[in-house]
């Protein structure tokens, strides 16, 4: 089977930079482009880190197009205090000689997904799907599928009601689930089961330059890691699903995203039931924790291999 073609928006982001290596190291997808978007840190550097992982892992003729800075109508919360400031924790990757394209990412992603074939995997605050899809409706029917990471039906983690990408901009996210497509919506019920424990870290650091220059101090860097705990890889979980629907449980619902809420402002408002209304997305329910592992450690090592060989 050819690979599922993915166009990755983000905003890396540790988990991004997890998600990202995944992507590029797995044969059953192949990232046709990345857009970038202001929100763990700033679109500058969230656009740096796009272009340092592209020369690092060696996609180098993948387009990395940077786009909105801020969310559409309030101020940009960032997350440094969890990524770090220069977005990826404790990795120090080379300064990338290759530029961003000229352009902006809404507009990448309208021309990328015109041809129909295209799965868009949105890892980041929703502004640039939101003003790609404001700008040309019908990429809701060009896109193969739309995968995100974010939202929640339990509780948050910007806040206690709201899932960070959510959060940033819930106009934007408002926006993407009232278009029309049925979003498949990966959030903090799933991920937040799926963790980095020293188990994990362990394998990683016997994966080379790859282990020692990014994924170890990334995770290291993102939560505390035990025997038992570790961070939650969060994006990394909406790649996995594009690259394998059966290692996540979905289930239809309607979501809705508050925007005017004093203390719930960003929640994603999930009702499974249905009522008298057509679901507008596929929700994760449950993660296959050991066979999401394996991809990931699988997928990892393969990619470290590469890198030893140069
Ligand atoms: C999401 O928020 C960001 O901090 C992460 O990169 C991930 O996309 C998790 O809530
Ligand atoms: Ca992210």
């Amino acid at each position: 089977m050819p690979p599922r073609k993915i166009l990755i928006d983000c905003d890396p982001g540790i988990d991004d930079a997890l998600a990202i290596v995944l992507a590029h190291g797995n044969a059953a997808v192949e990232i046709v482009g990345i857009t970038t978007v202001g929100g763990n840190v700033s679109l500058d550097r969230t656009t740096r880190n796009a272009r340092a992982l592209r020369e690092f892992l060696g996609f180098r003729d993948t387009p990395v197009v940077p786009g909105s800075a801020g969310a559409l109508l309030r101020s940009r919360i960032h997350a440094a205090h969890v990524h770090g400031d220069s977005g990826l924790g404790a990795a120090r990757l080379p300064e990338p000689a290759l530029a961003a394209a000229d352009g902006h990412a809404a507009d990448f992603i309208i021309e990328t997904l015109r041809p129909g074939d295209v799965t868009l995997v949105a890892i980041g605050p929703l502004t640039n799907v939101a003003l790609a899809v404001r700008k040309e409706p019908r990429i809701v029917d060009w896109a193969r599928e739309l995968v995100i990471l974010g939202g929640s039906y339990t509780r948050g983690n910007a806040t206690p009601a709201a899932e960070f990408n959510i959060a940033a901009d819930p106009e934007a996210a408002a926006i993407v689930f009232g278009a029309g497509w049925t979003v498949t919506m990966i959030g903090l019920d799933v991920s937040r089961t799926a963790l980095a424990t020293g188990a994990v870290v362990d394998r990683m650091r016997a994966m080379g330059r790859l282990g020692a220059d990014l994924l170890v101090p990334c995770v290291e860097f993102y939560g505390m890691v035990t025997a038992e705990e570790g961070p939650a890889i969060h994006d990394a979980c909406a790649v996995a699903y594009a690259i394998d629907p059966t290692l996540i449980d979905v289930q239809p619902a309607v979501v809705d995203v508050e925007t005017h809420g004093v203390h719930t402002s960003g929640m994603t408002v999930v009702d499974f039931n249905l009522r008298d209304r057509a679901p507008n997305a596929l929700v994760g329910t449950r993660i296959d924790v050991p066979r999401f592992w394996d991809l990931l450690l699988t997928t990892y090592a393969s990619v470290a291999a590469a890198l030893e060989i140069g």
